[in-house]
């Protein structure tokens, strides 16, 4: 998860009122964080999408808590145990200041359909990393009727354009639906009176240690994780990409204790390591994905992903089935690879079926089944999905795991070891945060709707291209996709 900290002789910041921590001030409670507007579309059918005038929260505002006597309650990546003995009492000093300038702060800016994030970025502070949530703009963007923005997939399709070519080796974008709690957690955890606006509430699939507050208090030690049913619908940077399902056992927001601090839970209700589909990982040749014109999706450009959330319904109520994905450069269409891996089938679809084979060849146990799969996630999507953007460094295991050959020591023959080109040595967050200071990802172009709603196509078949043809028709076919016009 991102983090923040404080550079040598970085005390000034802290002169403007207090927005309070998770609990408003009642002296402050007028107080609105400032949140940079993101515009997206929301499709009904191809050609006809509305703009939605939306805007973003980041949650790796939490650091910015003092007490009433101005005193660093969040120091060096910890809570500050003077001010912090115990939640209790550090909620009961400690407050939020208002992040009232996200491009100076956090190196984040939007405009229009756009939002670059910056991975490094040194104010009178030194952030590294950033996480925003997309905020419901129908709801009031002040406590305690802020809102996130609620995505039901089932039976949609989610469309969005990045740019990962100022992404290296150790760090990455990433762009996921989670079940975090649509109001952040405000009507069910006393403690917490910030909200959506604050970025409160949230979780992922891999029930993460590193959150600084978790159903309002403070985690301090780092001895609870938030576990959440996640679909990771991207994690990419210039050189390797992945989609990742984490279903959970339960719904919306659960805590898991940490068997030592900082570390992993004992008994997470998710599925940490998850299901993933990752071309390179799955045999794709690696000209498939990377930087430069040799390759079919050339990193050093922007491209759309598309991703086509299957019932076997075809209806909303169904169960999830499937997950499709392709994507969209210069007008060309991509079919996801197929995998080239013996044992596993060659589908270019996201099915439990999928995740079993690979799980067998990969040798990794199967939690993902035992959880229940895709149909477990659906279960979450019926129940509705917030959507974060991020870009990171990987403390722990340094990216490997999406670029280059894990887990550590492994022998990079063994189906499912390598994951792409990076050197093992790659991601060392010291190096990486002195290194790739300008580092920065670009989401743009959100849009959401019914299948085949979002991005418009046509097949290039012999001589006659067919517009609107469905993307199975243009699998079948086996043509290149050619892209007749962004919708919308
Ligand atoms: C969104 O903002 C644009 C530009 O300010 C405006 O023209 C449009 O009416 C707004 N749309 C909605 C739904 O508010
Ligand atoms: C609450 O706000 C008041 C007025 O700004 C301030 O004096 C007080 O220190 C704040 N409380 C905390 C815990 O920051
Ligand atoms: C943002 O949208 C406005 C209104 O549609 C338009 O005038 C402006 O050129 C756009 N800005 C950019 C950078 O695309
Ligand atoms: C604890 O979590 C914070 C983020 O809340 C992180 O910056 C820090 O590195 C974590 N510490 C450990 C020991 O994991
Ligand atoms: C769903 O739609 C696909 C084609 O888009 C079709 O092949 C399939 O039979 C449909 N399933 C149901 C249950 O209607």
């Amino acid at each position: 998860m991102a983090r923040f900290y404080f550079a040598p002789l970085a005390l000034s910041l802290f002169q403007a009122g207090h927005l309070l921590a998770q609990r408003l001030n009642a002296s402050t409670s007028g107080a609105v964080q400032m949140h940079p507007s993101l515009t997206w579309s929301r499709c009904a059918v191809a050609g006809s999408c509305s703009v939605v005038n939306a805007s973003i929260a980041e949650t790796n505002g939490m650091m910015w808590y003092n007490d009433d006597l101005d005193i660093h309650c969040w120091e060096d990546h910890v809570w500050n145990g003077d001010v912090c003995p115990d939640p209790e009492t550090c909620y009961d000093r400690c407050a939020e200041h208002p992040i009232t300038d996200y491009r100076e702060l956090y190196g984040i800016t939007t405009s229009n359909d756009t939002v670059t994030m910056k991975f490094f970025t040194q104010s009178t502070v030194v952030n590294v990393g950033n996480s925003v949530l997309l905020l419901d703009p129908t709801s009031t963007q002040a406590a305690p009727t802020n809102k996130y923005q609620t995505f039901f997939p089932l039976n949609m399709e989610f469309s969005f354009d990045v740019d990962v070519s100022q992404l290296p080796c150790g760090l990455a974008s990433s762009l996921s639906f989670k079940e975090i709690p649509a109001d952040g957690g405000i009507s069910t955890d006393p403690l917490n009176e910030a909200g959506a606006g604050a970025g409160t509430g949230n979780c992922d699939g891999r029930c993460s240690t590193d959150r600084q507050f978790i159903h309002g208090l403070p985690n301090v030690g780092n001895m609870s994780g938030a576990c959440c049913n996640e679909f990771r619908l991207w994690h990419g940077n210039a050189v390797s990409e992945t989609m990742v399902a984490h279903p959970c056992s339960a719904p919306g927001l659960t805590t898991c204790i940490a068997a030592s601090s900082g570390g992993a839970c004992a008994t997470p209700s998710c599925d940490v390591t998850g299901c993933e589909f990752n071309p390179f990982r799955e045999g794709t040749p690696a000209s498939f994905y990377g930087v430069g014109p040799t390759n079919a999706l050339d990193t050093s450009r922007k491209f759309t992903v598309v991703t086509q959330f299957i019932t076997n319904s075809n209806s909303s109520t169904g169960a999830l089935t499937s997950i499709r994905r392709f994507y969209i450069q210069d007008g060309t269409t991509l079919p996801n690879p197929l995998p080239q891996i013996a044992g596993i089938t060659q589908t270019d679809e996201f099915t439990d079926q999928h995740c079993a084979e690979q799980k067998v060849a990969f040798g990794e146990a199967n939690v993902f089944a035992n959880l229940g799969g895709l149909a477990t996630l659906g279960s979450a999507f019926q129940r509705g999905m917030v959507l974060e953007m991020g870009i990171d460094e990987d403390r722990v295991d340094h990216m490997l795991w999406l670029d280059s050959t894990f887990p550590p020591g492994a022998d990079p023959q063994k189906p499912g070891a390598r994951r792409g080109l990076c050197g093992t040595d790659t991601g060392v967050p010291a190096d990486v945060e002195t290194n790739n200071r300008g580092a920065q990802v670009v989401f743009s172009n959100i849009k959401f709707g019914p299948i085949g709603s979002t991005d418009a196509f046509e097949v290039t078949v012999g001589s006659s291209p067919a517009t609107g043809a469905t993307r199975q028709e243009a699998e079948t076919a086996g043509g290149v996709q050619v892209r007749v016009g962004a919708v919308g």
